[in-house]
């Protein structure tokens, strides 16, 4: 059984996923060099598990700087729930990143509880800069006060998977951003 007989419509190709992570690599190793440029801070990337595996995997391969990755997880659809439930840190941040160039890396925003958590947590112990990175990002009315510096795609407001984002765990491995079909949810 594969998990292809669930997909009702592809929204995003493989192929337009590795153009655009291509072109996010060269934004923000452009933006790292001109941040590092004559001090020695360091650079962080600091992943969201487990929904942000596959793209950072492609996106740090465009990234030809000397970097530390630091992931954290958090907890905003619990088990099988489609309902955002606002957002809970699990497990601990990377160790002090007072002074470093911090990357947040996650799949999508969607409410937003995860983006505002994880800055508002980070920005707490005084990096020298906070960048936010997403890959996706849905047009929702509430999450229009988020300051995400890089977006891959911008997406209606429906529920996708693939390229990493689940259902109940399943379809990460799927290599394109798709809708399910509703008897598969
Ligand atoms: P937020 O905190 O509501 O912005 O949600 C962010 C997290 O919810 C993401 O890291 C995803 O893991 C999950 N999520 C939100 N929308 C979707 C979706 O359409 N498909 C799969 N996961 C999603
Ligand atoms: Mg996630």
């Amino acid at each position: 059984m594969t998990m292809h007989q669930d997909i009702a419509r592809v929204l995003i190709d493989s192929e337009r996923i590795a153009a655009r992570v291509a072109e996010m690599g060269r934004e923000i190793a452009a933006d790292i060099t001109s941040q590092t440029q004559g001090n020695e801070a360091e650079v962080v990337l600091v992943p969201v598990l487990t929904g942000s595996i596959v793209f950072v995997a492609d996106l740090i391969r465009h990234l030809p700087h000397k970097l530390r990755i630091g992931v954290v997880s958090v907890s905003s659809y619990p088990g099988r729930s489609r309902q955002s439930r606002g957002a809970s840190m699990r497990g601990v941040l990377p160790d002090n990143l007072a002074g470093k160039h911090v990357l947040i890396i996650d799949d999508i925003l969607d409410s937003g509880s995860t983006i505002r958590l994880l800055q508002e947590i980070i920005a707490e112990q005084q990096p020298a800069t906070l960048r936010t990175c997403v890959f996706l990002r849905k047009e929702r009315e509430s999450a229009r006060d988020i300051n995400v510096d890089y977006v891959g795609f911008h997406i209606p407001d429906e529920f996708v998977v693939g390229y990493g984002l689940d259902y109940n765990d399943y379809y990460r491995n799927l290599p394109e951003i798709a809708i399910l079909r509703p008897e598969a949810l």
